[in-house]
Parts: structure tokens; C-alpha cells; sequence
């Protein structure tokens, strides 16, 4: 039998500073001891290890945070472990998350020396602008020679742009996507702005100064998006990503395919299946909390409701959508039964496409994804 596919995350929480939209598990700290964190990921990547074994590892993703931070040897050395304790794909994705600074691009070539093959840099904006008012540290300049190192240096490279910001022109997203779309290799991330709470952000949108764009101005930056990127070769495959076909984010292609991984540091989240039931895991999120205890916060046995919601909230991100024989095994009945006459609402309404194979959201039942999945799990 072939070994399950098993994809590695891998979680550095530090930042040079906060951006003001981000709520992601990123803190800024003086001092981080690199010696503690290096062996405190390792330890916990040790254990983990003993979980899952014998499976095939196709990806590794150091994400944050920004790992671009860490020590590109602490990066060879997790590298190397991994390789120990599982076999390894021949076309092992090795992604790193990067901030496109020249401080850290002088570092770049360390990490590909150490096996990473995949850059993702947060561009966020190629409009000088916007990237103060996304508050990023480096501009414009050094964002487009990041990119261009990064095609100099790895095999696979992708930028993260963030759009709907406020007051952005459908004219002025254009421009800025043909210029992204001149300096992009096979993949780019294109994220609408969200807002979320317990930002910098947030406290501005409540106190009144800052608008996002409204939905029907967000749906037409959307639809742009993607017919900017379809007529490019670069269709979306998932709600913000987009990929010439065969360069998709194999990592990310996991989770939303509700395959097993491991989540490695502070806060990441794991899923494993063993002996046919699934397995939630927890680490603390704060970066003090975990590296003191770095064992799981938690395990759960994921139901089996709980886990037929998990495989739809993912696999509805991609334009594959879900098998319809993995989605009726788990669920123990048939789609039809499942989801009863909201489903052929969906279908007939545009929003989701049902053939003898698969369930899929078309792309307009992407762009309101929520709605769909609230309309079917409601
Ligand atoms: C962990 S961060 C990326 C790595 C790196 N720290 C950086 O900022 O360059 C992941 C990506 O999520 C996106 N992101 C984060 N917060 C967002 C928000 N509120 N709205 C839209 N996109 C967001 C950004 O594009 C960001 O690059
Ligand atoms: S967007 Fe990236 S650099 Fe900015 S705070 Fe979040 S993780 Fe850190």
C-alpha cells in the first residue's frame, strides 16, 4: 500500500514589528534564545515523529511569524531531522515564508543551501503608498529585488499581495496586478484585506478611519482578479491562490485536500489520522507558554460531524472541491442525504457544481464561501 502523505508545518512566532492588519501568532521580542528554540522544535518535532510513522513527507513549510528570521541553520538542522524520521518524497516541497527586507535577503541563499526550494515572500503591495499604509518595513524597491533574488535563488517561488484596501480604484488593482503578475514566476497569493479583531486595524475601523471597500466594489476587485490571472495561465485553484498548473503550494494543497500533518512550535494546529479516527492536536500559542511546555495543549478525536464539516470548509477553498467518495465515506451517506434540498438550491443557483466524482464551489460560490457552507452545514 502506498505511505500516507504527511506535510510538516513548522511555526516561528517572531517579528521586527507588528503589521497593523495581522493576527496572525507573531510577536515582537528583544532577544529570542536561538540555542532554547532550536532545540525546543526539534524536541517537539522528535516526538511527533513517533505518531506518525512511515508515512511519506511531501512538504515542510516554515511559516510565522516570519521564519526568514531564523537561523538558516536551525532551519538545515529541522531539515535533516525531518529526513530521520520519515521517508521523504523525491519532490519534497521545502517552503519558507520570508519578509521581503535586504537584511533578510542577504540571508537567502543560506536557506537555500540548507534544502529550502520554495520562496513565499509577503510582498503585501508594489504601491510605495500602500505598503506604509499596510505599515511593512521595506518598500517598494526592495520588494521587487527580493522577488528577483528569489527566482535567482530557488527552484519555486510565489509573492502574498494583499488587495481591497481602502479607497483602491478597480483601475489602480489592475495596474498593480499586471505589474505583479511581470515579476511573478508560477504562483502568487492574492488576499482581500480582512479585518480582524485585536488589530491596530480593527480599533481604526471601529473608531471610524478606515473603510474597507463594500462587498459589491470587493466582488468586482475579485472577478477582476481572477480573470487577470485565468487569461495569464495562472487560474485560481484555490479561493486567493493561483498557480500555473503543476506549480500549486503542495503544502497548503494537503490541508485543504484534509490530508494528515503535523504542526510544529507555538499555536500550530495538527491533524492526524490513526486507526480510522482523525486527531485534532493544540500547541500553546504563546511563544513564552510553548517553548515551557512544549508538549500538546491538547488532543482531540475529531467527530465524525466535526471532521465532514472540516473536509467541506477546506475542500470547498479549491476549484477540485472534494471527492465525493472520500466526503460519503466519512460521512457514512450519500451527498444528496447529507445535505438534503439546500444542495440542489446551490447547484442551481451557480454556487456549487455536483458530478459523479466531485463537489466543488464554482467560483462564485468561492467568492461566498461562508454563505455557501452556512446554507449546506445550516
Ligand atoms: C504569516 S504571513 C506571511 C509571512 C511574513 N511574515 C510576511 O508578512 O511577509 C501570511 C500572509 O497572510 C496575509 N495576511 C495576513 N493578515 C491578513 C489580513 N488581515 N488580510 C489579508 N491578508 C492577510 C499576508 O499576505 C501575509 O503575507
Ligand atoms: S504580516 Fe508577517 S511580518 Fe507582519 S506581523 Fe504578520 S507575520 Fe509578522
Amino acid at each position: 500500500m502506498a505511505r500516507p502523505p504527511l506535510a510538516i508545518y513548522i511555526h516561528w512566532p517572531f517579528c521586527r514589528s507588528k503589521c497593523p492588519y495581522c493576527d496572525f501568532n507573531s510577536h515582537v521580542r528583544e532577544r529570542v534564545d536561538e540555542r532554547v528554540w532550536t532545540s525546543a522544535l526539534l524536541a517537539d518535532l522528535g516526538r511527533q515523529a513517533a505518531l506518525v510513522p512511515g508515512h511519506e513527507v511531501v512538504s515542510i513549510f516554515f511559516g510565522g511569524g516570519t521564519p526568514s528570521l531564523m537561523p538558516p541553520d536551525t532551519a538545515a538542522a529541522l531539515i535533516e531531522r525531518v529526513r530521520r524520521h520519515w521517508p521523504a518524497a523525491q519532490d519534497l516541497e521545502i517552503t519558507l515564508e520570508a519578509n521581503p527586507n535586504s537584511a533578510e535577503a542577504e540571508r537567502f541563499s543560506r536557506f537555500a543551501a540548507a534544502g529550502v526550494n520554495r520562496l513565499s515572500l509577503g510582498v503585501q503591495a508594489l504601491d510605495p503608498a500602500a505598503l506604509r499604509f499596510l505599515g511593512r518595513g521595506h518598500d517598494r524597491d526592495e520588494a521587487i529585488a527580493a522577488i528577483e533574488l528569489s527566482h535567482e535563488l530557488f527552484p519555486r517561488s510565489s509573492f502574498d499581495v494583499i488587495y481591497a484596501r481602502p479607497g483602491q480604484s478597480l483601475a489602480a488593482w489592475r495596474a498593480e496586478l499586471d505589474e505583479a503578475l511581470a515579476l511573478a514566476g508560477e504562483h502568487l497569493s492574492l488576499y482581500q484585506l480582512t479585518i480582524e479583531p485585536g488589530t491596530a486595524f480593527h480599533t481604526r475601523a471601529e473608531r471610524g478611519d478606515l473603510t474597507v471597500p463594500d462587498e459589491e466594489h470587493a466582488a468586482a476587485l475579485f472577478e477582476a482578479t481572477q480573470e487577470r490571472l485565468a487569461a495569464h495561465g495562472m487560474p485560481a485553484y484555490e479561493v486567493s491562490n493561483h498557480a500555473r498548473p503543476g506549480a500549486e503550494c503542495r503544502h497548503n494543497l494537503v490541508y485543504w485536500r484534509y490530508q494528515d500533518y503535523l504542526g510544529i512550535g507555538p499555536g500550530a494546529h495538527g491533524r492526524i489520522a490513526r486507526d480510522g479516527t482523525r486527531y485534532a492536536t493544540r500547541h500553546r500559542r504563546l511563544p513564552e507558554a510553548w517553548v515551557g511546555k512544549p508538549e500538546f495543549e491538547e488532543v482531540l478525536p475529531v467527530a465524525r460531524e466535526s471532521a465532514v464539516e472540516e473536509m467541506l470548509m477546506m475542500g470547498l477553498r479549491l476549484a477540485e472541491g472534494v471527492s465525493r467518495a472520500r466526503l460519503e465515506a466519512l460521512a457514512g451517506r450519500s451527498v444528496e442525504e447529507l445535505f438534503g434540498g439546500a444542495l440542489p438550491r446551490l447547484v442551481d443557483g451557480g454556487f456549487l457544481a455536483l458530478d459523479d466524482a466531485r463537489l466543488a464551489a464554482t467560483a462564485a460560490g468561492r467568492q461566498r464561501l461562508n454563505a455557501v457552507l452556512a446554507a449546506l452545514l445550516g
